[in-house]
């Protein structure tokens, strides 16, 4: 207590001693009502607690309050951000202020406003208490500053004139105007809810029959004006059904994307929330002249596919190992194409030796979507030794050939390389290899699941298991129960299954459950 109360007590102090307005209030309300607290500060944030968050909103029409716990990195990284915003609000004298409150220390507000997990940020408006709108805005001073701007002041700026227009449109690379003929119109509110989120587009709205007629324009319509490729994309609104926030947003989306992306970490969260379900990438070596020759005929397939083939390059020269690795490429192959269903999953490649042009890009595309190219799977090649260990080596390649032996029960261990349980695993699996070894009919058996696709199935969590028992019909059983040698050869002695007499306990325990994090189908990947 003493903490926090001591700077608040020297703050009074000296207010009430420097400053004439201590006595104004004083004056004011009558005097059984205590003098209002100061609220303390730290780096241009207040700091509030369930004393003073009602008077902080009395006092401020915007605030937005981060709830924080001081164990949470993710509150640690935001910190200095936070602080800048607040001085980039103060430096443009918008009428918001920051606070944040330490959620474990305050527990009756972490309650009042179900916060959950940290950080977690609420933006008051107009000092409603009840209903605070939560923050969803990026985390970077300038973002935060955009999103609040969009709330306080209008998330579309009104447009009179031609000049007002055409200033707007010159000065951002994408500015999105409504054309409306009734601003009171229920798809006007739609349009501006959109604009409140949509910060990396500026926005404008107008009504007037000038501005209609100067872009060509006979009917409510949602321009996207941009400063590349075809410079414009129109979005009419529906006359019936009125403007849908789903279908524009994704118009929008779609057309904001440059016809053709180059991959990088700037622009990989946009390429996967693009939600264009086909990417065709383009692996170059961004240093070679040959390459970059031919970037203009893979440029000039892309926009009759516009909204469903996303085109990327890729420079094989920069830091995009784990995309190569993905596609089971090595950077020799290039220049080379694929594409990538983002859904599926299934990766498509030309034929050996196409060479890339503007027209073979295009016969491409069309072959894939409409279904006359195979999927490809991903194999490493069989090493020559993948038979000489107790544990044998299994790609995809043979993996039909050994895992669907008639003759055999073959037991598989699906695994990804950096996997922690597949790693803890390892030593059992090696001693069960070695304990059947001599068992003719008994195979152990791993398979690098990143490496390796399979017709057959896809593994999604690792370590999997699998027991392919010996006979026709392509058996599969998944083992789900403890990863050590014991049981494991319970299993295998009692021919693919645990012995019943277990006491059921142990055996109904939950494995540990697979991690997910699988690259295989895993969009972060690529
Ligand atoms: C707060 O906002 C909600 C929703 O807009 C409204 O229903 C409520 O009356 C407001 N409360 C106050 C005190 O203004
Ligand atoms: C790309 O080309 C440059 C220039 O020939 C070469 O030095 C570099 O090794 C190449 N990069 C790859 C990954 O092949
Ligand atoms: C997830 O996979 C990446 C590599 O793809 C790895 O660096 C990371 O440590 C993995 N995370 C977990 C929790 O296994």
């Amino acid at each position: 207590m003493s903490r926090q109360l001591l700077p608040v007590l020297l703050l009074l102090l000296l207010l009430g001693a420097l400053s004439p307005w201590g006595q104004e209030q004083g004056a004011e309300s009558p005097s059984e009502e205590p003098p209002e607290e100061e609220i303390p500060k730290e780096d241009g944030i207040l700091v509030l607690s369930h004393h003073t968050l009602g008077l902080a909103l009395r006092e401020h029409r915007g605030l937005l309050v981060e709830f924080y716990a001081p164990w949470c990195g993710h509150c640690k990284a935001l910190a200095p951000e936070y602080s800048k915003a607040a001085a980039l609000l103060a430096a443009e004298s918008m009428a918001v202020t920051l606070a944040k409150v330490d959620g474990p220390a305050q527990p009756e507000l972490a309650e009042e406003f179900g916060v959950t997990e940290y950080p977690t940020l609420k933006f008051f408006h107009h000092g409603n208490r009840t209903h605070p709108e939560e923050y969803t805005g990026p985390r970077e001073a300038e973002g935060i500053v955009e999103w609040l701007r969009r709330r306080v002041g209008p998330s579309a700026r009104r447009l009179e004139d031609e000049e007002g227009a055409q200033a707007l449109i010159d000065a951002w690379d994408l500015v999105v105007i409504g054309f409306f003929q009734d601003l009171q119109d229920e798809d006007v509110a739609t349009f501006l809810a959109l604009a409140r989120d949509a910060l990396d587009m500026t926005f404008g709205l107008t009504d007037r029959p000038q501005l209609f007629q100067q872009f060509g324009l006979t009917k409510d319509t949602v321009v996207l004006f941009k400063k590349f490729d075809e410079g414009r994309a129109d979005f009419p609104v529906d006359e019936e059904l009125g403007l849908d926030v789903g279908d524009l947003s994704r118009f929008l989306v779609t057309h904001s994307m440059h016809l053709v992306t180059e991959f990088n970490s700037q622009t990989s969260p946009k390429i996967f929330a693009a939600r264009i379900l086909n990417h065709l990438l383009l692996f170059l070596n961004q240093s070679l002249a040959a390459h970059r020759e031919l970037l203009p005929g893979f440029g000039e397939a892309a926009p009759r596919f516009r909204g469903q083939v996303l085109f990327v390059v890729v420079d094989v020269d920069a830091d995009n190992e784990h995309v190569l690795q993905y596609f089971g490429l090595k950077a020799e192959a290039a220049p080379t194409l694929r594409l990538v269903n983002v859904e599926t999953t299934k990766k498509y490649a030309p034929a050996d030796g196409d060479p890339v042009t503007a027209a073979s890009v295009t016969a491409f595309c069309h072959a894939v979507l409409s279904g006359q190219v195979k999927p490809y799977l991903l194999s490493q090649e069989v090493p020559p030794d993948w038979d000489q260990r107790p544990v044998k080596t299994l790609v995809g390649k043979n993996f039909e050939q050994v895992a669907f032996d008639e003759t055999k029960n073959v037991f598989v261990k699906f695994y990804a390389p950096w996997c922690t349980h597949c790693k803890e695993m390892a030593p059992a699996w090696e001693a069960l290899a070695e304990k059947y070894k001599d068992h003719e009919d008994i195979i152990i058996a791993e398979l690098d699941a990143t490496a390796n696709e399979l017709d057959a199935f896809t593994v999604h969590g690792f370590p999997t298991l699998k027991y392919f028992p010996a006979g026709p019909g392509r058996k599969v059983l998944e083992y789900k129960s403890s990863r050590d040698l014991e049981t494991l050869s319970k299993f295998l002695d009692n021919g693919g299954e645990l012995p019943t007499e277990e006491p059921p306990e142990e055996l109904a325990a939950p494995s540990p459950e697979p991690p997910t994090n699988s690259t295989v189908g895993s969009k972060e990947e690529l």
